[in-house]
């Protein structure tokens, strides 16, 4: 196995089973504004693996992007803050994560008055890739040969065009909680392509959010 899918797997596996049961090791204290996290169900706040709190550079409206959303703590910090008129969208490439998440979504939203989050399953150095959609398909058309992994690529690509995971120039903030230094360092320059390309430009502020809660 090349080295970068390694750490992936790893990376992967790690938060799989930290989505199942809190893994202590992979908690940092933090602080977060008591007033957010009251909406918040336990489960989620309990799978906080964050290490920072971007949530000082969001405001009322804005459609925000958080890279590596896990069971999704930010994601429904930002959803308070954005308001009915904005938007949250939380990419994770974990299913246990996902679901975890996804299960707390409409619980929050009910609390809050209003569902403006949505979590979807992506790599967040390949954000045009919807995963969930490529596995849908795979499952009719199977990888058995060199032929079909070589059509599964095709489609992949297909996909990325017609059906952005996250379309360019969508968002107005991006965030990230500790997630930019698991990705390989040989694909970063494709991460932060990924990033620019989502929110147009390398604005200050996706930049700020990016260096304060991802600088580690
Ligand atoms: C440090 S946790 C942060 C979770 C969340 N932001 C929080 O504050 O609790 C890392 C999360 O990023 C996800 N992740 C790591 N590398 C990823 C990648 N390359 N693409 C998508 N998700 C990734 C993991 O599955 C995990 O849920």
């Amino acid at each position: 196995m090349l080295q970068s899918q390694r750490t992936e797997t790893i990376v992967r596996q790690r938060y799989a089973a930290g989505a199942t049961e809190r893994a202590e090791k992979l908690c940092c204290p933090v602080h977060y504004d008591a007033e957010y996290l009251k909406v918040i169900p336990q489960e989620v706040i309990e799978r906080d693996y964050g290490c920072g709190d971007p949530s000082r550079y969001l405001r009322e409206g804005e459609v925000i992007l958080d890279l590596g959303s896990g069971a999704g703590k930010i994601c429904f910090i930002a959803a308070q803050i954005v308001g009915l008129k904005g938007k949250v969208i939380g990419i994770d490439m974990t299913d246990e994560m996902l679901e975890v998440a996804r299960r707390n979504a409409p619980i929050v939203a009910e609390r809050i008055g209003f569902a403006n989050v949505e979590f979807r399953k992506g790599r967040i150095q390949d954000l045009a890739l919807d995963l969930e959609v490529l596995d849908g398909q795979l499952q009719n058309h199977p990888i058995t040969s060199a032929a079909s992994f070589l059509a599964a690529d095709e489609l992949a690509e297909e996909l990325r065009v017609k059906h952005p995971l996250v379309a360019s120039d969508s968002v107005d903030v991006v965030v990230s909680n500790c997630v930019l230094n698991l990705v390989e360092p040989k694909s970063k320059r494709e991460l932060f392509d990924e990033i620019l390309n989502r929110n147009g430009s390398y604005s200050k502020k996706s930049f700020a959010s990016l260096k304060k809660a991802d600088a580690v």
